[in-house]
């Protein structure tokens, strides 16, 4: 085996507004298998993450729960862990990118660029939301899309018929955040000069660092040109703000790659690991980061480009993955194949799935495909059939006539000879990341250890007089065999591994072990490893996660009364359960007071009175009622809002209102004789 590598390992930032799902951990499972393997061969091998928490959708997602983006970044982290753990992938380090290590190295990586000419200033004209005051990235832009018509399209592109487009060329646009018509406003932005780099980049592309898929993707963008990459956004947003620049922040996307150097960074100060060791531009250490495809355009441009820049080495390979399908379609929510890793990990075993995504990654882009019969079929004949079946079937002899003890000879050293030397070609594919050849090799020898077994027939040895040294000669073969391949599968399947080396009373295995059987040894008793899959597991999994979808909120919520937030011939929801609608806390209540908002078109500052408490809510109203025609009436609010921080103050809650908006609206009121703070049933 070659020499004792230092290696960094990284897979993307998840962002910290959401939960893991199983599209997620093709990626988190790829590169954990890799680093275990890394660790198990004897190198020096660290694998780091972060939570992605910075941007504008963060910060919305926190203002709708009335939560600071700090409180959100905070929860959604400890389950974002938690997931991980679950699942055992196993990083040495797990940070976050609102963190100081991070905001230092940006700056460090900033002040670097913009010293050496590499950012430029320039006036730009964007969407502008005159209700929140804030600018709006494209997806926070809905309008009816400019080819087909089709309403309620996202600012770039129509879901409906596939067209691409800016969000100027929607037709009646509203912003997503408040409802109100954008405005064109212009304001001054930071700019990363690609281009500097171009040289530098077309030959690093071509040097063996990616797959070549990718290096001829890249072919089509240099073709293209390399454009000036625009790296700041205007208050408010929750980043970090530039140097220098008050109100202007770094884009989400210039601190998060950072985040792998600053989550290593939190590593070494933890540790006593050495930073500069791995990141000097002359290291030695390799570094390598795992992608999805969607984000091969930062990290194989714009990244080895800030790194160069700032005086930074280069990944030594950027490793891109495909999509993940669940049974041959994109993952739906209402098919139930939306899956989270929670759900997922409430009905099966994760080492399932851990298993099944190697079975099909290679080193390629292409996508993998979860079909779900395949995966049952696949876990229960490899795993439970062949590999741990192998340990079922010798180790009751062991216990029952030989006290647990295995015969100090092998009763086949040839065969055993042949599956330790297999070991160099399943590690040449575990390197390669050819996960499923390595699989296949694998379960090849569990074949083979199975027909061993077979030919022996220890249960025809148990009953035959004077054939005990046979029997536990055989039985402790089939007990090396085991160790060998579950050796082999370990960085696939750490939990089963892990309750394999309690079995045989041994260390945690490593590679340059494996060759060595244990010859005499003691093992303790057996207990099952591994329990089939069962449909009806994976049926309930399902089930749970269409229900998941019945509980997610919309991710952002236009607030009461934005004009075209309700459309006239709005088609009837989706059916609700009588729980879910049980949830609503509707209340009768009395307007106190109604107010314009400084700054406002739209909206009706309402001072409601419940019977006793009384609410500050902000309401779209404006273009239907005078505030004095309002004072005094009751009508119907939802009590139970969270509360929504907006620009003007804290919303405590929502009026109800009818029709499609504009002079158009109409609040809704009870008959005479109800009273503030009556309940709505
Ligand atoms: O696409 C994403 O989910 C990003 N949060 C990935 C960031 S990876 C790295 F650059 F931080
Ligand atoms: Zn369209």
């Amino acid at each position: 085996m070659s020499q004792s590598r230092k290696i960094l390992i990284t897979s993307a930032l998840p962002y910290a507004n959401g939960p893991i799902h199983i599209g997620h951990l093709v990626e988190y499972i790829q590169t954990d298998i890799w680093s275990r393997f890394q660790k198990m061969r004897g190198h020096a091998c660290w694998y780091v993450c972060a939570d992605d928490a910075h941007g504008t959708p963060i910060m919305l997602r926190a203002r709708q729960e009335g939560i600071s983006p700090e409180q959100l970044i905070e929860r959604i982290g400890a389950e974002h862990r938690a997931d991980f753990a679950a699942f055992r992938i196993g990083f040495d380090n797990y940070h976050s990118t609102h963190s100081e290590e991070n905001r230092q190295i940006s700056r460090l990586i900033y002040e670097r660029l913009r010293d050496a000419g590499h950012i430029a200033k320039r006036e730009i004209t964007q969407a502008y939301d005159p209700v929140e005051q804030m600018f709006l990235p494209d997806r926070f832009i809905k309008g009816e899309c400019p080819k087909c018509g089709a309403a309620d399209q996202y600012g770039d592109n129509c879901e409906a018929c596939g067209a691409s487009y800016s969000p100027a060329e929607l037709k009646n646009p509203v912003s997503a955040v408040s409802g109100a018509t954008p405005v064109e406003k212009s304001s001054e932005h930071y700019f990363f000069k690609l281009a500097d780099f171009e040289a530098m980049l077309k030959d690093w592309t071509r040097a063996g660092h990616l797959q070549k898929e990718m290096a001829n993707k890249l072919d089509e963008w240099f073709a293209a040109g390399l454009q000036e990459w625009d790296i700041s956004r205007d208050a408010p947003y929750f980043g970090f703000e530039i140097p220098d620049h008050p109100g202007k922040f770094f884009y989400v996307w210039l601190d998060a790659p950072i985040g792998y150097m600053a989550s290593f960074q939190n590593l070494c100060a933890r540790t006593g690991l050495d930073f500069d060791a791995f990141w000097c531009k002359d290291s030695d250490a390799e570094v390598y980061h795992f992608i999805g495809k969607d984000i091969v355009y930062f990290h194989c441009l714009f990244w080895p480009a800030m790194l160069d820049g700032a005086g930074f080495r280069k990944p030594s390979a950027v490793f891109t993955h495909g999509f993940l399908t669940v049974d041959g379609a994109k993952m739906s929510k209402s098919r139930g194949t939306f899956i989270k890793a929670r759900t997922y990990l409430d009905h099966l075993n994760p080492e399932y799935l851990r298993y099944y995504f190697a079975a099909k990654l290679g080193s390629g882009v292409d996508d993998i495909d979860l079909n779900l019969e395949d995966f049952a079929q696949r876990v229960n004949s490899d795993l439970v059939g062949k590999v741990v079946n192998i340990a079922s079937r010798c180790a009751g002899f062991l216990s029952k006539r030989f006290d647990n003890r295995l015969s100090a000879e092998l009763a086949e050293p040839e065969l055993f000879a042949q599956f330790a030397a297999a070991g160099e070609a399943i590690a040449q594919h575990y390197e390669k990341r050819e996960f499923s050849r390595a699989v296949r090799e694998i379960m090849a020898l569990a074949d083979k250890a199975n027909q061993y077994i077979d030919e022996k027939q220890p249960w025809v040895l148990a009953k035959q007089e004077g054939s005990d040294a046979e029997l536990q000669a055989v039985c402790s073969m089939g007990v090396e065999l085991f160790r060998l391949l579950i050796g082999y599968l370990r960085p696939i399947l750490p939990g089963t591994a892990e309750a394999a080396e309690a079995f045989l009373q041994i260390e945690p295995l490593s590679w340059q072990d494996l060759a060595r059987p244990l010859g005499e040894h003691q093992i303790s008793t057996f207990k099952p490893l591994m329990t089939r899959v069962e449909m009806a597991q994976i049926e309930a999994m399902l089930a749970a996660s269409k229900e998941d979808l019945k509980a997610t909120q919309p991710q952002i919520n236009a607030p009461a009364a934005a004009s075209n937030a309700w459309l006239e011939k709005d088609p009837i929801a989706e059916t609700i359960d009588y729980a879910d609608f049980a949830k609503l806390d509707l209340r009768i209540a009395r307007i106190a007071k109604a107010e314009p908002v400084e700054g406002a078109d739209k909206l009706l500052q309402l001072t409601l009175d419940l019977g006793g408490e009384t609410r500050n809510v902000f309401a779209g109203i404006k273009s239907a009622y005078a505030p004095e025609d309002l004072e005094g009436r009751l009508t119907v609010m939802v009590a139970n809002l969270a509360p929504r921080k907006m620009r003007f103050g804290l919303s405590e809650g929502m009026v109800l209102a009818a029709g499609p908006g504009g002079r158009e609206l109409f609040i809704l009121s009870p008959d005479s004789g109800a009273e503030p703070g009556m309940k709505v049933k």
